[in-house]
């Protein structure tokens, strides 16, 4: 068979298969643009199963962008909680912001407005065209890089960027005539449901016949990519420090900076490690209270002026980010004698129960050489149900769960 065949038949069939089998969900109720932009960046490192339940609850708090580019940004950081990589949620309320001021609401249909948006990549602009306003852009990410690996027999390394623009030139000229949407969408449904990364489902798959990586055997060692570095460890003491006096029952939280890892989200206080006292926190039995427990507590003082006094060892958790480790350890931790001194602070800084830490600190310092050089932070005392308002890191949510249930 000719090539030119080989990919009519790809087409073809694979549209065919798509508009027989193809799922039903929340964002392909409708072709609007909004609708279709949220879900292709929500569905971005996350799986369809864990996104509607977000999707839907995210479209009744924002239905259109205005109403998004016009909300408060911790509440979309809230809605976002859980689903990890927040700086996607911001990039989609800057993008919504865009949208509202330059083109009054309405998300522009030509391809160079929509990829000038904030968050808006190659692979989302393709999505947005394509599946919004029908337009034949490719729309190219890891799945579909997957497919046409394997239905082409290509060994180039689909890590590598040049690899990604060619596959990308490959995908328009498969596109049939009026029907960019669905062909997108069901390279998409083929990469999620049959030809999956680890044991692909030949026999379903509406075009193995002519698929090259099975005919010759080669479906499971294709595509080619080469591995990612590891994510860096990094250990951190932490503490979840007691209020008592007027804080009785409350707990010290702090925002993160507004820019960085996790920006603008709220944490239990920690520190990073020196790597002499990493080692601290691999060899220790963590039940052992000692100089970790001593180290947040003192960085918290000299942020905070408050009478730091650790407790006794809760727990400890890792993260892992997509270039860190967090493995950290929690003390439970009281407010000292002199909880006076947090009032003066407070009403110092104007901002009722909040302070504002002092500058350079331990931790700051030792971030900033990390590459995420920080000045001040905000430290709350919060209660249990603060926690509906203020959005937190899955991380923490656990740990606090565990230390309210
Ligand atoms: N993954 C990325 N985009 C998708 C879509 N529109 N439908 C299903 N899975 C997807």
């Amino acid at each position: 068979m000719e090539q030119n065949d080989i990919k009519t038949f790809f087409s073809t069939e694979l549209l065919g298969w798509y508009r027989l089998i193809k799922r039903d969900l929340p964002w392909r109720m409708n072709r609007d643009p909004y609708r279709v932009w949220v879900s292709e960046i929500m569905l971005q490192q996350t799986r369809v199963d864990t996104v509607i339940p977000y999707y839907n609850q995210f479209m009744s708090r924002f239905p259109t962008v205005t109403a998004l580019a016009e909300a408060p940004e911790t509440e979309v950081l809230k809605s976002w909680e859980g689903l990890g990589y927040y700086s996607r949620a911001r990039n989609l309320q800057a993008g919504a912001r865009e949208v509202k001021e330059r083109y009054g609401g309405i998300v522009p249909d030509d391809k160079a407005s929509v990829a000038g948006l904030k968050g808006v990549g190659p692979y989302t602009s393709g999505a947005i065209m394509s599946i919004a306003f029908n337009r034949p852009e490719p729309a190219v990410d890891g799945n579909v890089m997957r497919v046409l690996s394997r239905y082409f027999c290509l060994e180039d390394d689909i890590a590598k960027p040049s690899t990604r623009v060619g596959i990308e030139k490959l995908a328009v000229s498969l596109i049939p005539e009026g029907a960019a949407g669905d062909f997108n969408q069901a390279l998409m449904e083929l990469g999620a449901l049959v030809c999956t990364p680890k044991s692909p489902s030949c026999l379903p798959c509406p075009v193995m016949e002519h698929c090259a990586a099975r005919l010759s055997g080669r479906e499971t060692e294709l595509p080619i990519k080469t591995k990612a570095k590891p994510p860096r460890a990094e250990f951190r003491t932490a503490a979840i420090v007691m209020g008592s006096g007027e804080q009785e029952g409350k707990i010290l939280v702090r925002q993160r900076p507004e820019t960085g890892l996790l920006a603008q989200m709220w944490e239990l206080p920690h520190l990073l490690l020196p790597p002499d006292k990493a080692k601290l926190l691999a060899d220790t039995a963590p039940k052992e209270q000692g100089e970790l427990a001593e180290m947040i507590s003192r960085m918290l003082e000299s942020d905070t002026s408050m009478l730091i006094r650790p407790r006794s060892w809760f727990t400890d958790a890792d993260h892992i980010f997509s270039h860190i480790h967090w493995k950290m350890r929690f003390y439970l931790a009281d407010l000292g004698e002199e909880a006076g001194a947090l009032e003066a602070a407070a009403a110092s800084a104007g901002k009722g129960n909040a302070l504002v830490a002092a500058e350079s600190t331990a931790e700051y310092a030792a971030d900033a050489r990390a590459g995420q050089a920080e000045a001040s932070s905000i430290y709350r005392w919060i209660g249990k149900e603060d926690m509906e308002t203020l959005p937190f890191p899955n991380l923490f949510l656990r740990i606090l769960k565990q230390f309210w249930a």
